[in-house]
């Protein structure tokens, strides 16, 4: 691919293909380069997992990561997205990692004639997030197999969620049947558009996956900031000890962190038996080698894959 930066843009095929890869390099697989290649991740907003799994992605194919800093560059000095992207080109950068808060931020970078590196979205507002969505499937097709049939609940923070976007229209694409869950306020009509809503009590007995959400506190306004309580939130749509006993034994628990113990899920569920969630974190890093794989292979720049 040339870029990477909606599920939208991939056919199941593509879905397959990346998970495929990752697994691969999960496996053990390695690329050898034409020359040497050089990687940037421009984190505009917050993050823990994707920014360091796409460092390590890097470095793992044997990339070279120049070091960016927003809070340190001239964006303060109010330099566009577009020239800070065509300053990093100039200097020799092959393929990024971004993320920004402004939703489909990219749309702009990838139909400008004068950006030719390759583009991984890593996040874009309350819009995609399709590195978390391919390591969400690995995960889901590394536990069942396969996609058909599975019944997958995506619970919680529904609107303000990038997750929950790229992920119902690529587990419905692949077979899956896609349920959510948490207060009705956030479940509207484009997820009706994807699937019915159940009270958590009737979605943890029937449930394949539990994907659960984490509310984002940071993306909810003031007014609505203060419309329940932790304990509350966790009474109502938590995944809480007992829930969790009521799930069928071949079923998992997913989430894709960061994680608020004790609100979307119990303290203690996090690392029990049926919790992927570091299992999660762990694929990522494969998903991310795939996908800058596929832009190096785009650029005539991998010279053997082994
Ligand atoms: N899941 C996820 O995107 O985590 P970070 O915000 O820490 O990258």
């Amino acid at each position: 691919f040339e870029n990477v930066v909606s599920m939208e843009d991939l056919s199941v095929e593509d879905v397959l293909s990346f998970v495929h890869d990752a697994t691969e390099f999960k496996a053990g697989k390695q690329i050898e380069l034409k020359r040497p290649v050089y990687a940037a991740n421009l984190f505009f907003e917050n993050s823990t997992r994707t920014h360091t799994s796409f460092e390590m992605a890097e470095r793992k194919l044997g990339l070279q990561v120049v070091n960016f800093d927003p809070a340190c560059s001239s964006v303060n000095k109010g330099e566009t997205m577009g020239d800070t992207i065509k300053t990093l080109q100039a200097i020799g950068v092959d393929v990024m990692a971004i993320r920004h808060k402004k939703n489909e931020y990219y749309k702009d970078l990838v139909s400008d004639p004068n950006i030719h590196v390759g583009i991984a979205n890593a996040g874009d507002g309350s819009g995609q997030h399709p590195s978390q969505s391919l390591l969400d499937l690995m995960t889901i097709y590394e536990e069942f197999g396969h996609f058909e049939g599975l019944k997958i609940a995506i619970v919680g923070d529904l609107t303000h969620s990038r997750v929950a976007h790229s992920n119902m229209e690529a587990l419905t694409m692949l077979g899956a049947h896609v349920y959510f869950g948490g207060p009705k306020k956030w479940y509207t009509d484009e997820f009706a558009n994807y699937g019915e809503w159940l009270p958590m009590d009737e979605l943890v007995s029937q449930m394949d996956v539990m994907m659960l959400l984490r509310v984002q506190h940071e993306r909810i306004d003031a007014n609505e900031n203060g419309a329940f309580s932790a304990a509350d939130y966790h009474e109502k749509y938590g995944l809480t000890l007992k829930r969790e006993a009521m799930m069928p034994d071949q079923s998992i628990i997913m989430h894709p962190a960061p994680v608020n113990r004790g609100v979307e899920i119990a303290d203690e569920l996090v690392e029990c038996d049926k919790s992927r969630i570091f299992r999660q974190m762990e694929n990522g890093v494969f998903v991310r080698m795939a996908i800058m794989t596929s832009m190096l292979r785009n650029r005539d720049l991998v010279k053997a894959e082994y």
